[in-house]
């Protein structure tokens, strides 16, 4: 491990010292792109990619601090939705295994020289989601009252995704705060399985609810749009701040100003 150059930093908080680690040295993994330079994005897209591979092959910090990315766990969600024509519903969901980022495919890679946010176009082949659900509400005017196993397939998954960052310097280097994840999501084909959904009072009419769910996958989607929306924007803001602050912002974004030279020493001040 002769690349990585750890830098240890005592942090002397209210809570007492608190160890912060991070690369000193870039990975040779690590490809950097000038942002004032022609071919920025072509060269970002590259640059994400490849770094996406290795987080996917393991980073030893990345997988102490979040886990694996594929499968990746996720403890609880909690949704309601009661404004939408298809549904309304409350929903919760734990123990959740999340398969399929390891395939993902990032087509796009934009960063904004204003306020170096991002722009990220991300496709997954297949997404899997494996949990427990417990859910009161309707579906497609379905009443439901259950909890059980879940199984939420989806093909061809495009993933819009905005994230805000904020510049911040750490032991001479300029960071990337990672503050907010945003996702638009469009699916090309879902298939779902909901166990026990009546609290097993019928295993028939949960097969043929399970039917009419899968011939309705469209309608289906739409009412647990948010869960996959949730899901996929808290996996990635948390993989994504816990990246960005083991990893310099200048080994991806050579050319990148300082936060007291975007900001200005006012505002940074003040913040
Ligand atoms: C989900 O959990 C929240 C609190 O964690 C609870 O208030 C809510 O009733 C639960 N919903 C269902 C459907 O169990
Ligand atoms: C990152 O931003 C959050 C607020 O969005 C803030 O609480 C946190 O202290 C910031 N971290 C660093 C290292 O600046």
């Amino acid at each position: 491990m002769l690349l990585i150059g750890l830098l240890m930093l005592l942090h002397a908080g209210l809570q007492g010292a608190q160890c912060v680690a991070f690369y000193t040295e870039k990975p040779s993994y690590i490809e950097s792109c000038k942002i004032y330079e022609p071919e920025f994005t072509k060269c970002s897209t590259r640059s994400i990619q490849a770094f996406m591979n290795q987080l996917v092959k393991g980073v030893p910090e990345i997988e102490e601090s979040f886990g694996p990315i594929d499968p990746m766990r996720q403890e609880q969600l909690v949704f309601k939705q009661d404004n939408s024509d298809v549904a309304t519903l409350s929903a919760n969901l734990t123990d959740m295994l999340i398969r399929g980022f390891g395939k993902m495919l990032i087509k796009e890679s934009k960063v904004s020289k204003k306020d170096f946010s991002w722009l990220t176009k991300i496709y997954l082949p297949q997404m899997r989601i494996d949990g427990h659900y417990k859910m009161v509400g309707r579906i497609l005017l379905v009443p439901l009252q259950g909890n059980g196993k879940i199984v939420m397939e989806i093909d061809d998954l495009d993933i819009l995704m905005t994230t805000k960052t904020r510049l911040y310097e750490k032991g001479g280097y300029t960071f990337y705060n990672v503050t907010s994840v945003k996702v638009k999501v469009d699916v090309g084909k879902v298939r779902t399985r909901l166990d026990n959904l009546f609290n097993g009072h019928s295993k028939e009419v949960e097969d043929s609810t399970n039917q009419f769910f899968n011939d309705n996958w469209k309608d289906v989607f739409e009412a647990l749009r948010p869960l996959v929306v949730e899901t996929v924007e808290r996996t990635l803001l948390d993989l994504l701040h816990k990246t960005f602050a083991l990893f310099p912002a200048s080994f991806f974004v050579e050319d990148i100003p300082t936060s007291l030279t975007l900001y200005g020493r006012k505002s940074h001040m003040i913040t």
